[in-house]
This record gives C-alpha cells, sequence and structure tokens, in this order.
C-alpha cells in the first residue's frame, strides 16, 4: 500500500467505521476478530473484482462503475485518485479477501456484524451536508433506518429513491397507510408521477413537525400554492391558521381533499347562532326557506361563501365573493 493511500485511511474511517468499531471491540467480546486499518487489501477494488465482478457466483459489483461514486476525476470520490475504492464504504477487506467471510467485512446487510450507527457514519462521513443536518433529529434516524434502506448505490441506472418517478415506491414500502391514502379519489399526483414524497418532506430529518421541507405545514403547502398565502383584504382565520383544518394532505375520499364534507366541515367551528348551520336545512337562511333551500341542496356552504380561503373584494367580508 503506497503512503498516499494509507493517509487516506484515516480520513473517513477514523471518524467513521474503525473508532467505533475498536472501542465496540474492548466493550463487548466480539464474535469475530474485526478488521483493522493496516488491513486493507493490496490492490484495492481490483482485490474484491476478483470475486465480485460480473463472472462471479457471489455478488457482481460491477455496476457500481456507472455511478458517481466511481468517478475518478472526483477527489472526494471513493475512487477518486487515492481513494479507498470498495473499502472506504465496505472497510478493510484484505482478511476478508482471504477468508472469504462475510462478518469480515462491512456489509450492508440487516445481519451485518457492523452495528447500524457506524454503517451510517461511513455514509455521514463524506455526505454531512446541509439537507442531512438534520439526520440526528429526524424520526427516520429515531425509527434505526439505514441509509441503505433507501439509496441503492449499486444500481446502474441509478438510485431508485432519487428519482421522482420511483421514489414514491420506495417510501410505500414502508408507509402502507400513505399507500392508501394516495389511492383516494380525490389526491395529490404523487402515484403518477407529477410529484414526490419529497417535495413536501426531508427524508433525512427536519426541524418541521412531520419532517417537513419548510418550516411549518402552511409554508410547505404555499410553496405551490402560492394563491392562498394572502395577504388578502378579509382572511378566513383556519386558512392562516392551519390548511389541515380541513384539507388531508395526502388523499381523501372527498372532493378537493376536504377532510369532512361541506356543510360539516364547516359546522365543525360554525353555530347555528346566527346563521344557518343545521345540516341541509335552509329555514334561516338569508332569502328564507325558497331561497336558501335550492343553494343548499348540493349541501354546501360554499355555494354562497365561494371564497373559503379568504376575498380580496372590498364588500368580501363574508366571503361571499
Ligand atoms: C477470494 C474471493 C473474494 C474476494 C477477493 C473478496 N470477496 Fe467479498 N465475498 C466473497 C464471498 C465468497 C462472499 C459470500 C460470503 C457469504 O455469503 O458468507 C463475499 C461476500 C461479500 C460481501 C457481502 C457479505 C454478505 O453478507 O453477503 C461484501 C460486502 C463483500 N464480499 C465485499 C468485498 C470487498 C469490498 C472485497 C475487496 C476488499 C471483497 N469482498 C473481496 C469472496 C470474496
Ligand atoms: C469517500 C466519500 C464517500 C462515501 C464514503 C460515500 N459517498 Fe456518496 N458520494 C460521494 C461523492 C463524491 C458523490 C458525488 C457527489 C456529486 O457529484 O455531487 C456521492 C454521491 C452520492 C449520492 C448521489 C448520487 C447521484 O446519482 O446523484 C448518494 C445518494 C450517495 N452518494 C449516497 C451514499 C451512501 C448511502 C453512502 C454510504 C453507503 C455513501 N454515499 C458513501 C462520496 C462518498
Ligand atoms: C427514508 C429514505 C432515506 C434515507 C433513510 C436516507 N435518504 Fe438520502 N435521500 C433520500 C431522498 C428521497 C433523496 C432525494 C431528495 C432529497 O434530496 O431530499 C435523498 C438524497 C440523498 C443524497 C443526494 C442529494 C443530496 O442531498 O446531496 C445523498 C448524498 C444522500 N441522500 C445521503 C444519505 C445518507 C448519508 C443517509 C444516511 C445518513 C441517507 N441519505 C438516508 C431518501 C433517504
Ligand atoms: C459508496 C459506498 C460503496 C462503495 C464505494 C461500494 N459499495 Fe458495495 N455496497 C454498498 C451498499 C450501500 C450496499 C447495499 C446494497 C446497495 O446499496 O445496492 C452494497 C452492497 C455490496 C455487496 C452485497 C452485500 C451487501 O452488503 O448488501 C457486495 C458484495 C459489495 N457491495 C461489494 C462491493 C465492491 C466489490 C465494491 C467495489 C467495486 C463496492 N462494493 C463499492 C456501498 C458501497
Ligand atoms: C425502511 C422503512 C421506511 C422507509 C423506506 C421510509 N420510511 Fe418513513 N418512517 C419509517 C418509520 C419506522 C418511521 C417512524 C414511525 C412512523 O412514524 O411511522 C417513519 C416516519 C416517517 C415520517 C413521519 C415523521 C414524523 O416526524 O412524524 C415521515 C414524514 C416519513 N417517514 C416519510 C418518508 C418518506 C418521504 C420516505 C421515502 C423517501 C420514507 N419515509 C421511507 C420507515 C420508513
Ligand atoms: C403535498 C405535500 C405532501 C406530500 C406530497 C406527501 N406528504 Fe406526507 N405529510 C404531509 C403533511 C403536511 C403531513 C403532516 C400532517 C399533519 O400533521 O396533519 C404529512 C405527514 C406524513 C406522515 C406522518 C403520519 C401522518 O400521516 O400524519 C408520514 C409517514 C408521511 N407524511 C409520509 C408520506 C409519504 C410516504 C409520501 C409519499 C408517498 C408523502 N408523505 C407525501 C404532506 C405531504
Ligand atoms: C410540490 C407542489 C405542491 C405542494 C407543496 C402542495 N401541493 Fe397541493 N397540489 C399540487 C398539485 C400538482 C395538485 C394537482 C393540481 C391538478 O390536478 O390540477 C395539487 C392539488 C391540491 C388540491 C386540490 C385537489 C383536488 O382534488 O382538487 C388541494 C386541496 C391541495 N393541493 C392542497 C394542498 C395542501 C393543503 C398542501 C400542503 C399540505 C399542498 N397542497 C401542497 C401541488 C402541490
Ligand atoms: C375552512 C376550510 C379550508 C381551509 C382552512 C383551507 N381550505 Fe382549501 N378548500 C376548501 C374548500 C371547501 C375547497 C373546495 C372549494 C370549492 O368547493 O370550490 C377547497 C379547495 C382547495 C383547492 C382546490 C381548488 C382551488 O381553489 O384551487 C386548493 C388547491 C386548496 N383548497 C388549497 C388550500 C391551501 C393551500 C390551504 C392553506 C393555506 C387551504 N386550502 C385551506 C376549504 C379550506
Ligand atoms: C376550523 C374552524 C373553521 C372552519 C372549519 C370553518 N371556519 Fe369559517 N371561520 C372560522 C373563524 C375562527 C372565523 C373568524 C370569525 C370571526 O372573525 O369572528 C371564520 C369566519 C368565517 C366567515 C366570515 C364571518 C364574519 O363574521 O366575518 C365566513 C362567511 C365563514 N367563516 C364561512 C365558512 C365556511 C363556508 C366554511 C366551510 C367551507 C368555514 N367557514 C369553515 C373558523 C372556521
Ligand atoms: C344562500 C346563500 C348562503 C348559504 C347557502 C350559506 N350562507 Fe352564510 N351567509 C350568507 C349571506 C348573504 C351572509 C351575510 C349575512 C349578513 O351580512 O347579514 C352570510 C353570513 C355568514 C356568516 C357570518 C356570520 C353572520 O351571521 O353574519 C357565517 C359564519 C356563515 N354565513 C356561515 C355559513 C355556513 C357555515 C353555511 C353552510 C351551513 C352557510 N353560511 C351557507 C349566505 C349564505
Amino acid at each position: 500500500m503506497t503512503t498516499s493511500r494509507l493517509l487516506l485511511c484515516l480520513l473517513p474511517l477514523l471518524i467513521g467505521l474503525l473508532a467505533p468499531l475498536a472501542s465496540q471491540a474492548q466493550a463487548t467480546s466480539a464474535p469475530a476478530p474485526l478488521p483493522s486499518a493496516d488491513q486493507y487489501s493490496a490492490k484495492g477494488a481490483d482485490t474484491c473484482l476478483g470475486c465480485h465482478d460480473d463472472e462471479s457466483k457471489t455478488y457482481s459489483a460491477s455496476a457500481l462503475f456507472k455511478t458517481k461514486h466511481a468517478q475518478r476525476g472526483d477527489k472526494r470520490s471513493p475512487f477518486g485518485a487515492g481513494g479507498l475504492q470498495c473499502e472506504s464504504c465496505h472497510g478493510p477487506g484484505a482478511l476478508h479477501a482471504r477468508t472469504k467471510k462475510a462478518e469480515h467485512i462491512n456489509t450492508y446487510k440487516t445481519d451485518s456484524s457492523v452495528p447500524l450507527a457506524q454503517r451510517n457514519q461511513v455514509c455521514l462521513s463524506c455526505h454531512q451536508g446541509s439537507t442531512r443536518n438534520a439526520w440526528h433529529a429526524g424520526a427516520h434516524e429515531r425509527a434505526e433506518l439505514a441509509c441503505s434502506d433507501c439509496h441503492k448505490v449499486h444500481q446502474q441506472h441509478g438510485d431508485p429513491v432519487l428519482s421522482k418517478a420511483s421514489q414514491t415506491q420506495t417510501c410505500l414500502s414502508c408507509h402502507k397507510n400513505q399507500r392508501a391514502d394516495f389511492h383516494k379519489p380525490s389526491a395529490h399526483p404523487v402515484l403518477q408521477g407529477k410529484m414526490a414524497c419529497s417535495d413536501c418532506h426531508n427524508a433525512h430529518g427536519s426541524s418541521a413537525p412531520a419532517m417537513l421541507v419548510k418550516a411549518t405545514l402552511n409554508k410547505t403547502c404555499h410553496s405551490c400554492h402560492a394563491d392562498k398565502r394572502g395577504p388578502l383584504l378579509w382572511e378566513h382565520a383556519p386558512v392562516v391558521e392551519n390548511c389541515a383544518s380541513c384539507h388531508t394532505p395526502h388523499g381523501s375520499v372527498r372532493a378537493a381533499m376536504l377532510t369532512k364534507t361541506p356543510p360539516l366541515l364547516c359546522q365543525q367551528c360554525h353555530s347555528p347562532a346566527n346563521h344557518p348551520s343545521l345540516a341541509r336545512t335552509a329555514s334561516s337562511l338569508p332569502g328564507g326557506n325558497a331561497g336558501g333551500a335550492i343553494f343548499l341542496v348540493a349541501g354546501s356552504c360554499s355555494n354562497c361563501h365561494t371564497q373559503v380561503h379568504g376575498s380580496n373584494h372590498p364588500s368580501g367580508a363574508k366571503l361571499l365573493r
């Protein structure tokens, strides 16, 4: 091994794999001897490919060479000049190359002998960037997800979770309730590939509730539905407060992804005291039985109060225009 290679060993692996591994080895009586830093294979990827190329009966790693991780021109990449190549992610592999035993290498399988936090730390040692700063505050870290539960780095045609069209399937493989929601008659066009979960959520965690991409739920909605932001001359209090008081974010059996059907939707908050609130009756509507009944036939307050999101009309105080 050349000196430059050795120097690079120290960088990602001392922070990542090695240090925690060493302490773990002391704390518990680990079943298998774990490789140490001087146990990198002599020829790097060439050693590995001796058994893990297309011809081999074990796993073929060849597709990796079509991905960004194998860019030789990028010195931050595992395959950049002096990089540790396969072993920057899989750890020192000389021992494994001799024994062919799975427990002598860092695998990303769930039965890996390397603890989860350390497997993730290998990736984070190169990828602790802006979008992942909140990883340690997110529900996915708390739920003990591995980076490799979502990311597939050995795929020739790219990592499916990075593309809008295929990301959804990765997310929905765990989130069954959301799968059902997006199949409801009125839903955000996520299954159609027109938008992705990541338009609203940061899968790496965020300081917002439900790991939303923006600080609040409303700000997340406004990023696409800017017309609902206001400020308006006549605001409707719940719209300013929380879109989710009337809409579900994913999908609903009711039109416009509403949480309830009007007039019930409105009557959750508006009492019959001053104005019509008895569902589908109209005796106290302006216009009386005759006028009002016609409008409530479809059961909707928004037949008259068309501007439920607020109004800019000088006389729109009652959200009628
Ligand atoms: C002499 C052949 C040989 C060489 C060289 C070799 N491997 Fe392996 N590797 C194997 C075999 C055989 C298995 C399957 C072991 C098993 O399933 O128990 C394996 C399994 C693996 C696994 C997966 C373990 C699992 O849980 O299925 C990884 C990761 C791996 N090798 C990476 C590497 C890396 C990185 C290198 C280079 C440093 C390398 N291998 C070099 C033969 C080799
Ligand atoms: C030695 C540093 C290094 C390590 C370790 C590393 N990566 Fe990367 N990764 C890179 C570089 C460099 C790029 C290319 C970045 C670019 O082109 O902007 C990259 C790109 C990516 C991308 C984007 C790919 C694309 O096609 O846009 C993903 C996703 C990724 N890495 C995930 C991971 C995961 C998961 C791990 C751990 C299993 C990992 N990386 C380990 C350096 C590393
Ligand atoms: C729950 C699924 C999920 C997990 C777990 C996950 N990611 Fe991601 N990752 C995504 C999605 C979705 C994208 C693309 C959209 C985005 O950037 O938010 C992405 C994008 C990336 C990118 C490329 C774009 C960029 O921001 O540079 C890198 C690198 C990356 N993730 C690294 C990691 C690392 C490291 C871990 C583990 C600490 C990890 N991811 C865990 C889903 C996940
Ligand atoms: C950027 C980090 C990274 C690099 C570089 C890398 N791998 Fe992997 N490898 C992974 C991850 C993550 C998995 C889990 C499956 C996936 O993501 O597709 C994996 C899976 C494997 C497996 C199957 C066993 C398992 O752990 O699931 C083998 C064998 C393997 N890699 C060998 C290699 C070889 C040989 C090289 C070099 C040519 C290499 N890897 C380079 C991250 C990496
Ligand atoms: C390997 C399984 C798995 C995958 C894949 C996965 N998640 Fe999760 N996710 C979980 C678990 C477990 C939790 C925590 C328990 C819960 O809230 O259901 C969670 C929680 C969440 C939460 C709730 C956060 C909170 O603070 O309440 C959101 C949002 C989320 N995931 C979005 C996504 C998105 C978007 C993707 C795809 C990019 C994804 N998940 C992929 C398992 C997964
Ligand atoms: C239009 C934006 C948007 C899209 C797209 C979106 N979500 Fe959400 N999601 C939200 C909002 C907003 C919440 C918070 C709901 C609340 O707190 O009332 C949420 C909550 C969640 C939760 C927490 C549990 C819950 O239902 O409250 C999970 C898990 C989740 N989303 C997963 C997903 C997955 C998986 C996808 C993609 C298939 C996805 N989301 C797409 C906006 C979105
Ligand atoms: C990434 C962009 C984006 C974000 C963020 C977003 N939406 Fe949407 N929304 C859309 C698209 C695209 C449609 C479909 C428009 C169409 O079909 O013409 C839509 C449609 C809707 C509809 C009408 C559905 C119907 O069946 O008529 C409602 C209601 C809605 N969104 C509410 C919300 C709420 C509430 C939020 C915040 C939780 C939100 N949107 C965040 C893009 C977005
Ligand atoms: C007081 C209940 C209520 C609140 C709060 C609310 N909406 Fe609506 N929204 C409705 C109703 C009712 C409809 C159906 C409109 C109709 O029947 O014409 C609707 C329709 C929509 C539509 C589809 C039709 C259109 O006008 O573009 C979008 C998009 C939408 N709302 C986004 C939002 C966003 C974004 C927020 C938060 C800023 C929000 N809504 C808050 C009641 C509400
Ligand atoms: C989450 C509770 C909530 C829901 C649901 C709700 N509203 Fe409101 N609405 C309010 C509040 C709070 C006000 C402000 C009352 C005030 O300023 O005295 C308001 C104001 C109004 C006003 C103006 C009243 C005035 O005196 O200026 C109208 C009209 C109205 N809402 C109609 C509707 C209709 C139609 C629906 C159903 C589509 C609806 N609201 C759903 C809470 C709600
Ligand atoms: C036939 C048309 C019509 C229908 C249907 C209708 N409203 Fe009204 N509403 C009005 C008019 C007109 C006013 C203004 C009355 C005034 O200025 O004195 C009003 C005023 C209001 C106000 C303001 C409070 C007040 O007494 O001034 C609220 C709240 C309200 N409506 C809620 C509702 C709800 C909830 C429904 C559905 C159950 C509904 N409206 C159905 C026409 C209608």
